[in-house]
């Protein structure tokens, strides 16, 4: 079993200098792609469910997903990540299911819509970081909110993270974790042109990592959307608007800066449905879903592995051995919520 907590993840990415990719999961044939990218680049990786892949694929069957996931590749180490919890009880429902991570957004109303103010974000928060640190598990905040909405996830409105606040933020939640907001949204459309360092508030990245050194940060909406991949769509029958989404080395240059999480969704998807779009005109005549799930599968494997590459994550697989849940609870007992970075 290579399941590990997110916090331990983390904290070998910040004492190697490197960042790992967070990429979402609906069905067996993501799991399977992002697994075999991982054994291709020996590479360390979370996995994440939000509330609607779980409503899509059934809590039993995601989490036997995982199961087999880490029995087939026991020598990766892998963390199983709530993305975007509405509330104190999604958070542990997944923490009952077997999560070794939880994100809190607080920084939305529990419909995942409606902004949240300050206060309320802290209490959510801390409610769930007294909780979830209690059974060992990592927990991610989010103050600022996205653009664009996802399903269920968003507002559309985009507050930029203010770095006072942030340092507030950790102080009174205890959190591992710091999704913050630099003007990306979630989704295929993020920029009408290549953004710059006026729409893309890298600074912010900066003077929150030079205020809380040892907090992990979080990039959301870090899809690159590359050119490629709508291209492949439009070909064969697609309609994908021209867009931007955020640059492979503006994320390296935030990993310099204490990015050490970084969610992928959207590339993954664009992947996919070029490569099924391709099969489908390429031969009319077939209908075995392997046919074309197979090349989709191949697809979304070559984008995860060339994000793990970027990221640095690549070859940090064996570096240690997982701490247990029981093992982290303990710890966050004896030194408090904030661990030191070990
Ligand atoms: O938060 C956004 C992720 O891309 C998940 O999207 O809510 O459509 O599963 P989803
Ligand atoms: P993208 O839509 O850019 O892939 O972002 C995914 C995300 O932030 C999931 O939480
Ligand atoms: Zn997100």
């Amino acid at each position: 079993m290579a399941l590990v907590t997110m916090r331990q993840l983390l904290d070998e990415a910040a004492e190697g200098d490197y960042g790992v990719g967070a990429f979402n999961v609906n069905n067996l044939e993501q799991v399977q792609a992002i697994m075999e990218a991982a054994r291709e680049t020996e590479s360390p990786v979370i996995i994440q469910a939000s509330r609607g892949a779980r409503k899509y694929s059934g809590d039993r069957f995601l989490y036997h997903l995982m199961e087999a996931a880490t029995e087939v590749y026991p020598e990766i180490s892998v963390a199983l990540h709530q993305d975007h919890g509405n509330s104190p009880e999604t958070c542990k429902s997944a923490i009952d299911l077997g999560f070794t991570s939880v994100m809190m957004d607080g920084s939305l109303m529990d419909d995942g819509k409606t902004p949240a103010d300050f206060d309320y974000n802290v209490r959510v928060t801390r409610e769930v970081v007294e909780m979830a640190h209690d059974s060992g598990v990592t927990v991610e905040g989010e103050l600022g909110t996205l653009g664009g909405i996802e399903d269920d996830v968003g507002s559309g409105e985009v507050i930029l993270t203010d770095p006072d606040q942030a340092v507030e933020f950790v102080e009174r939640t205890g959190v591992d974790a710091l999704a913050v907001a630099i003007g990306t949204s979630h989704g295929a459309y993020k920029f009408t042109k290549e953004p710059d360092r006026e729409v893309l508030a890298m600074h912010i990245i900066e003077e929150i990592n030079e205020r809380l050194p040892t907090t992990h940060l979080v990039m959301h909406g870090s899809s690159s959307v590359p050119k490629e991949l709508v291209d492949i769509i439009n070909e064969y029958g697609g309609d994908i608007k021209p867009t931007w989404g955020v640059p492979v080395r503006e994320i390296q240059e935030g990993i310099k800066h204490g990015v050490r999480k970084i969610n992928v969704d959207t590339d993954l998807r664009l992947a996919a449905t070029g490569a099924i779009r391709k099969a489908f005109a390429e031969d009319p005549s077939e209908f075995d879903p392997r046919y074309y799930l197979k090349p989709a599968r191949a697809a979304v494997q070559e984008v995860v592995k060339a994000r793990m590459e970027a990221f640095g994550q690549a070859g940090h697989a064996k570096d240690y051995d997982p701490i247990s849940l029981p093992d982290m609870a303990v710890r966050y007992k004896e030194q408090g919520h904030q661990l030191t970075v070990t």
